[in-house]
Parts: structure tokens; sequence; C-alpha cells
């Protein structure tokens, strides 16, 4: 690769089984899905390290592109917006990285490091931990700094912790290695799971939310009612392991169930909404095995799984004509790359 322009992707994902009750223990089923983060790294125009920030989100109800362009201010320890006067601030997970590799590399160099995301931000399909991982394998390989998959994977989660505060690790993992895996307590398997007919359509509610905010919500609701929540992950995690072995016979039908069943939990533990909880019903009314929400809810996606194409296809349309954004994701994709 040429160390004077370093392209890297790295995968969205979807929570398949177990958001929420991951962050204490219990495992999670997830899978790397077909929206990337691209980064390019080229050497800077300037004597600066500039940022460079541009999106081209297919499942954005407001398909939004922003271009803008950041300076990175050591002494604010942040990129600061160029030529603007108004101040938006910029994930703080991009100056830990640049401050990081920067600081680990022997070489001097000032990068440009220019981020291109299909993936929205706010709807639970793990954009910053693809931000995350796709930069710190781009700007690290321009650095000429050599990072093993683990040390990517665990700054990348050291990004995450910035933004989430107490994330369980699970998006960063799954961008790195990409493949469909279970996850428990920062140790994954890769599932190889039969052949068989699925179908994964996802459903955006148009609301976002942040992963913090209901990340400290469940933390919140433990402490108030600790015997109650603890139950209710409990019971998540005991259906995600049966999950696992549904996947493993190609049970599809059974797995259909076991999310409506995930989802039904995810409402007790108070992470659903209304219209969360509708979408679900009406992609179980428009043919779906089952239905729940992904991620860290509150808004964001509901995940439907199909057994049929032209049923999966059919949702999509009736979803997309009531005004939803929705597709049909691969499963299974690959982690970082390089090109
Ligand atoms: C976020 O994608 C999933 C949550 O379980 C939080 C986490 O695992 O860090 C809600």
């Amino acid at each position: 690769m040429d160390a004077n322009r370093t392209i890297f992707s790295a995968p969205g994902k979807i929570i398949l089984f177990g958001e929420h009750s991951v962050v204490y223990g219990h495992p999670a089923i997830v899978t790397a899905i077909n929206l990337r983060t691209k980064c390019i790294v080229t050497k800077s125009s300037q004597k600066e390290v500039l940022l460079s920030i541009s999106s081209n989100y297919s499942l954005n109800a407001s398909s939004t592109r922003l271009k803008k362009k950041y300076i990175m201010n050591k002494e604010q320890k942040e990129f600061s917006e160029q030529d603007s006067n108004y101040e938006q601030p910029v994930n703080p997970a991009y100056y830990f990285i640049t401050e990081k590799v920067l600081s680990l590399s022997t070489i001097n160099k000032h990068p440009h490091i220019h981020i291109n995301s299909e993936i929205p931000p706010g709807i639970g399909l793990g954009s910053s931990a693809a931000n995350s991982v796709a930069s710190l394998a781009s700007l690290s390989a321009f650095m000429e700094l050599e990072l093993s998959m683990e040390e990517l994977n665990e700054l990348a989660f050291e990004a995450e912790k910035i933004i989430h505060g107490n994330p369980s690790g699970v998006d960063n993992t799954i961008s790195t290695y990409g493949g469909i895996q279970f996850y428990k307590e920062k140790k994954f398997s890769q599932l190889n799971i039969p052949d068989f007919l699925s179908y994964v359509v996802i459903v955006n509610s148009g609301i976002p939310r942040n992963t913090k905010t209901y990340v400290e919500k469940v933390a919140k609701s433990l402490e108030e009612d600790t015997t109650k929540y603890q139950k209710i992950l409990e019971e998540i995690g005991e259906l995600t392991a049966i999950a696992k072995s549904s996947l493993m016979e190609g049970n599809i039908s059974k797995l259909g169930n076991l999310m409506t069943q995930n989802h039904l939990l995810l409402e007790k533990l108070g992470v659903s909404l209304p219209i969360l909880t509708n979408l679900t019903n009406s992609l179980v009314q428009l043919g779906s095995l089952g239905s729940k929400l992904t991620g860290a809810g509150g808004g964001g996606c509901v995940i439907g799984l199909f057994d049929d194409y032209q049923k999966a296809n059919r949702a999509i349309e009736k979803m997309n004509s009531r005004g939803f954004q929705a597709f049909m994701s691969s499963l299974s994709e690959r982690g970082v790359q390089g090109e």
C-alpha cells in the first residue's frame, strides 16, 4: 500500500440478540452489515493535521450530505472547525485516535484524515465504532505504525468509551473482525452458520437517539430496582444462548420467535418506544418470522427476519410507502479491510 494515501473501510452492525444485557456480561449475537465507513488518509496540504468528514447516508430520512473540515487543535485537545464561525462539536474520538497514532508513530508527517460514511449516526447501526475502526486502520497505515488486530480493536474500544461511557465493546469488535459473532465479556467466537435462506429487513424509525443515554437509563433502572431489572437482563442472556443453538441448527422459525421475545424483554427494560413496537408488529403482519428493535433503543432501527425474499421485498415497499426508510441487509460482512 502507498503510505502517502491509505484507504481502509469498516462495517456497521446490527445486534440480532442481546443488546443492553451484553453490557452486564451476558452474551450477544451480532453481525456486520453491508453499510461501511471509509477512511482515506493523504498528506495534508498545510502544516497542520486535518480532518474532513462527508457522509453518504443511504438510510437516512433527510439523506443529508455533510461536508465539514476541521483542524487539529492540540491546546484545546480537539478538532476545531475550519472556515466557520459557528462551533459544531466534532466527535471527540477522532482527536483521541489521531493523538494516539501520531504519538506512537516514529515518523513525522501531517495527515489529512478524510471520513466518508454510509452509516447514519444515532440509529443503532454502529456508526461510531465503524468510524473509529476505519480511521485507526487507515491512519496507522499512513503513519507506518503496525497495529495488530487486537491492538486496533482495543484502541477502538477506548474511543467507544469516550463516546458511549460504558459500552460492552461489541460494536468495535464486530466492526474490526466482521462476520457473525457470539460476543461475551470482550471475548467472541465467529459463528459458522449453515446455509439457510434468511433475509433481514432493517427499518429506520426516523427517531434519532443516543446510545449513552439509554445505557445510562438501564443502569439507573438497575440501581432503583435491582431484582426486577437483573431478571430481565438474565432472561435476555438465556434467550441469546438459545438463539445461538437455533442459528447453528438453521432453525429460522425459532430464531424469529426468539427475536420477538427479545423485543418484549427490551420493552420491559424500558428502552422501546410505541413506534418501535408498532413497526415490529407491522413487520410480523407483513410476513416476518420475528422482529425486534436493534441497538440501544429509544428510536433508531427495528429488524425483521424473513425466510422469503419476495415477502421481505414487499415489506420494504410497504414501509417505504408509509414514509420509513427500509432496506435488506446482507449479513456476516467483512470486518476492517484495506483497499
Ligand atoms: C449498542 O450498539 C448496544 C448496547 O448493548 C450498548 C453496548 O453494548 O455497548 C446498547
